[in-house]
């Protein structure tokens, strides 16, 4: 039951996001969401050795390089772009990532094994995806017992009850804004609910969560509903039983 991705996440867009967010090195300053990125390094383990990561939705492999530094013993990058994966393997040659494996594949139909990943992270690619839990079972799926999920989502949250049972599961058109510059993206309504059940449905327990301000982000001016979407941004660590 594979399900379209949101369309914006291909070809020139996916790179423009990329500009946007100051060529997405985690480890640099600048750029949008930094007191996620800063978050994310301080709750993630402190070194890797011996485990395998999985960097879900890769883009560039901003993320991939961290966990290599971090003495992974393979990262795996995946992404369905290849203009993204073009990225992503500059950086490898360029910053020596001789762990990285790259793979094209979808999220919802990832070629491994069952069990094989010790850490997945999973950094604003999740949030393009209709079958919210059909993608959290994915992810559950390649997870070792005791494994680990690390997943920063913007998230979309509707303050009228009877509107958010209208447009849950709908694309909604926000906005990216920094330096000057505005980029159009989709998310998917998903409320809080909606996440927590797809994590107990894969099997994952919720260790922490914490939301952000959206930073950049407005729902686009002019869609109708705007004034009841309130939008943040949050950061989930799971872990499976
Ligand atoms: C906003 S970017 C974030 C990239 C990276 N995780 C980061 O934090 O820099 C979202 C990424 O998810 C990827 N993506 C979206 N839908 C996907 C799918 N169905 N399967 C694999 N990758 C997907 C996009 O190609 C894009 O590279």
């Amino acid at each position: 039951m594979t399900q379209q991705t949101v369309g914006l996440y291909q070809g020139e867009k996916v790179v423009r996001y990329y500009t946007t967010v100051k060529g997405g090195t985690a480890g640099e300053t600048g750029g949008v969401d930094e007191e996620v990125l800063a978050y994310l390094k301080s709750i993630l383990p402190k070194s890797m050795r011996r485990r395998i990561a999985l960097d879900a939705g890769c883009g560039d492999c901003r993320w991939s390089e961290y966990l290599h530094r971090l003495g992974a013993r393979r990262v795996i990058g995946l992404d369905n772009s290849p203009d993204m994966l073009a990225l992503a393997a500059k950086r490898k040659v360029e910053r020596d990532l001789g762990r990285l494996r790259l793979i094209r594949a979808d999220m919802q139909e990832m070629p491994l094994l069952s069990e094989s990943v010790d850490l997945v992270l999973a950094s604003f690619s999740l949030m393009y995806f209709p079958a919210l839990e059909h993608m959290i079972r994915a992810i559950a799926r390649v997870l070792t017992s005791g494994g680990e999920l690390y997943l920063a989502t913007n998230l979309v949250t509707i303050d009228d009850s009877l509107l958010l049972k209208e447009l849950k599961g709908k694309v909604i058109p926000i906005d990216l804004g920094t330096g000057g510059q505005t980029i159009p993206l989709e998310n998917v309504v998903q409320p809080l609910e909606q996440y927590k059940s797809a994590f107990c449905a894969g099997g994952l327990v919720l260790d922490h969560e914490k939301y952000f301000d959206p930073e950049g982000l407005s729902v686009t001016p002019g869609y109708q509903h705007k004034e009841h979407i309130v939008l943040s941004k949050a950061v989930f660590k799971l872990s499976r039983g």
